[in-house]
């Protein structure tokens, strides 16, 4: 009884393997990307990257677990969402105003530690943020929240 259950349960984890979401994989756009037109200092472009980018721009990087079904809904449904909110490859589209909320909003979540997320860094232990690299990561921020925008919450 056992035994056919596994074997059934393998069988459905084989046949879901079909099943994958699209992936994000964009070219890089400099006339967008928010690390080309803002030029930070090799440590926050550093710290973006390893930390950000791989859920808020369109070069996320995939870990080799994310090709299992359904892991792969899982990473992928919080590179969508986290790019509904905030998406560094779109940084030159967006107005103004809308880049001194997402730069305060990165603030906020950095300073309250719920960005990068917590299950990211239990894999991705270079994203696990130091205060001091939270604290190049607000600066950095505030000064693309175009001043003024150093009210805590
Ligand atoms: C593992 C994926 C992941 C990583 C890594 C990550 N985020 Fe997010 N981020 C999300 C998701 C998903 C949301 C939307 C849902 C939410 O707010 O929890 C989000 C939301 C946001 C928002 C919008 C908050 C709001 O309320 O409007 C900002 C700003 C943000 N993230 C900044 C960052 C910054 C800065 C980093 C790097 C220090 C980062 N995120 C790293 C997934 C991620």
């Amino acid at each position: 009884m056992r035994n056919r259950f596994l074997l059934a349960f393998a069988a459905l984890f084989l046949v879901a393997q079909f099943i994958r979401p699209a992936r994000t994989a964009e070219p890089v756009d400099p006339a967008r990307d928010l690390i080309a037109l803002t030029s930070p200092s090799a440590e926050v472009e550093q710290l973006l990257r390893t930390a950000c980018y791989d859920c808020h721009s369109g070069q996320p990087r995939y870990p080799w677990y994310a090709a299992l079904t359904p892991v792969n809904w899982w990473l992928q449904h919080h590179i969508d969402e986290g790019r509904e909110h905030f998406d560094a490859s779109s940084w030159g589209s967006y107005a103004a105003d809308d880049r001194a909320h997402v730069a305060d909003e990165a603030i906020e979540m950095i300073k309250k530690e719920e960005m990068p997320l917590t299950e990211y860094t239990w894999t991705h232990g270079d994203a696990r943020l130091s205060m001091d690299q939270r604290v190049a990561l607000t600066g950095y921020f505030s000064g693309l929240a175009g001043g003024g925008s150093e009210q805590d919450d």
